[in-house]
């Protein structure tokens, strides 16, 4: 990566057919006519053949279709590729798409010219994000013949007039936001060999201190000090140490609400003694997604100078099967007190996520929200591209909803369905860890709620589109660094609300 030189970014006011470029983007309409007058001028500089393809491959302009066009020396760009926007009104996820389909064309060559499809600063700054979250590959491992020869570089925008101050700012701070989730996903990605606790551990205290924020760190022998009786219970069947990480965000600003996130951040998950069947195992590297969003979130906060007091809160170890491993009947106190026996091993998430929320909830947030990949079932009620909302607060539960409506990303409201208690009743502890099979997703966070003590508490359930078995969307194949976009927009508009 570091041979390559960095990404820069710029706005331009040239007409789309004078620019060298690898590739040339601009929207079409999903109605007639499709092509607006910029786009109608770059056709007659390429004699037709945009409107002749259009035509020939019946491109209808529909929602995050493409259709590519060659320059052959027509037009300066090599390149020239039409990016449906559907019918107006066109929203900020249409422009988003936009951006992505744009970046993805874009993502092994070294320059992208996109005509911007509105000037406004916020929809800029999405359409940017969007080409530059587009454009990621994750090639740590390649080497020789494919080992990438090239990497987008320069990316210009097009808008009408002189770049104001706001675009300027729209688009760096797209790069930031691009640059987070990108984060995120490198973190998804790397397999679980080259990333150990220690290793995540590493890469939060290196962003924070590229953020300028505080990050605490404790090792095993810390984590027994500061009382994470279920954290080390997980950690008990590996050969690595475990780790619990604190990195906190504070504004220059009096009275701003206060976010903890938390997030799961299990680099391995291999199901313990009761073991996974290899088939689900084998990405279970991506079972520290939530601690990658976490870590993602609280730094961009910091870099974006957001006026809201931002925490993040990760428990991170493997789940393993070695000697000492914890077994089902075992039964473990908790950081909150609370005894639970242990009934299926490979429910280690709910485990971490307890004592990580236990302690959470010292800090008195205004709002304590919770990222874990932590049921299969979740997936099976709701499919791979979506995430579950539970809450134990309604206003919160609407303002998560609101901010993902705005950030494109795919959640659902789920009960916490106080018949579903029961099913954690022990005889012999406080709790059992697990219900039945039914309705999983709701009996873990069930389980949660008994450690949130009177927060209030949003947990998402990022299971399915954490990690992707192909690109839907604005998502790409493998990690997606889901819930980053979210959470941004709940701590903008929380800032915007408090007019801190
Ligand atoms: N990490 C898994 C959940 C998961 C499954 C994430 C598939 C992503 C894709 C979690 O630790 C787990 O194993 N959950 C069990 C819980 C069960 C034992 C109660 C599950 O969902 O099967
Ligand atoms: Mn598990
Ligand atoms: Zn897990």
């Amino acid at each position: 990566m570091a041979a390559f030189p960095a990404m820069k970014i710029s706005i331009a006011t040239d007409a789309p057919q004078n620019l060298h470029t690898d590739w040339l983007v601009v929207g079409v309409s999903g109605k007639k006519p499709q092509l607006d007058p910029t786009v109608q001028k770059l056709d007659r500089a390429m004699n037709g053949a945009l409107a002749a393809s259009i035509k020939d491959e019946s491109f209808d302009g529909k929602r995050g279709k493409t259709l590519s066009v060659q320059g052959r020396g027509r037009v300066k760009a090599k390149h020239v590729l039409l990016v449906g926007l559907g019918e107006a009104p066109v929203s900020e996820a249409t422009l988003r798409l936009f951006g992505v389909k744009a970046g993805r064309a874009a993502m092994a060559q070294t320059q992208l010219v996109v005509l911007a499809p509105s000037s406004e600063p916020a929809k800029l700054r999405v359409v940017c994000e969007g080409v530059v979250t587009g454009a990621y590959r994750y090639t740590r491992y390649l080497t020789g013949a494919r080992a990438p020869k090239k990497q987008l570089s320069k990316i210009t925008f097009l808008v009408d007039s002189k770049a104001s101050d706001e675009q300027k700012q729209a688009v760096h701070e797209a790069q930031l936001v691009a640059d987070a989730v990108n984060f995120a996903r490198d973190l998804v990605n790397c397999p679980a060999n080259d990333l150990s606790a220690t290793v995540l551990a590493n890469h939060a205290a290196e962003r924070s201190k590229l953020a300028g924020i505080t990050c605490k760190v404790w090792d095993k022998k810390g984590i027994e000090k500061l009382g994470m009786p279920l954290l080390l219970a997980v950690n008990r069947g590996s050969k690595e140490e475990p780790r619990f990480i604190h990195i906190s965000y504070k504004p220059k600003v009096a009275d701003a609400p206060r976010v903890v996130f938390v997030g799961k951040g299990l680099t391995f998950d291999s199901g313990g003694l009761c073991i996974k069947p290899s088939g689900s195992m084998l990405d279970m590297k991506m079972d520290m997604a939530g601690a990658a969003t976490t870590i993602a979130v609280v730094t961009l906060a910091a870099q974006l100078g957001l006026p809201v007091e931002v925490h993040g809160v990760v428990g991170s170890t493997d789940n393993m099967t070695g000697g000492d491993a914890y077994r089902p009947g075992d039964v473990f106190a908790s950081r909150d007190g609370k005894t639970v026996e242990i009934i299926n091993t490979d429910a280690e998430g709910r485990l971490v996520l307890a004592d990580a929320l236990a302690y959470a909830r010292e800090l008195q947030p205004t709002y304590l929200v919770d990222h874990a990949t932590l049921t299969g079932a979740c997936t099976v009620a709701l499919g791979a591209y979506r995430a579950a909302l539970f809450s134990n607060d309604n206003e919160l539960c609407e303002r998560y909803k609101q901010a993902a409506e705005q950030s494109g990303e795919n959640f659902w409201a789920m009960p916490l369905d106080e018949d579903l208690k029961d099913e954690l009743k022990s005889s012999i502890a406080d709790l059992k860890h697990t219900g039945s099979r039914l309705g999983g997703a709701i009996t873990a966070a069930l389980f949660l709620r008994e450690f949130v003590g009177d927060c209030r508490w949003a947990h998402l359930d990022i299971a399915g589109p954490a990690y992707l078995e192909k690109a839907q969307g604005i998502m790409p194949k493998g990690a997606t660094g889901f819930g980053v976009l979210t959470a941004l927009q709940l701590l903008r508009n929380l800032g915007a609300k408090t007019g801190a």
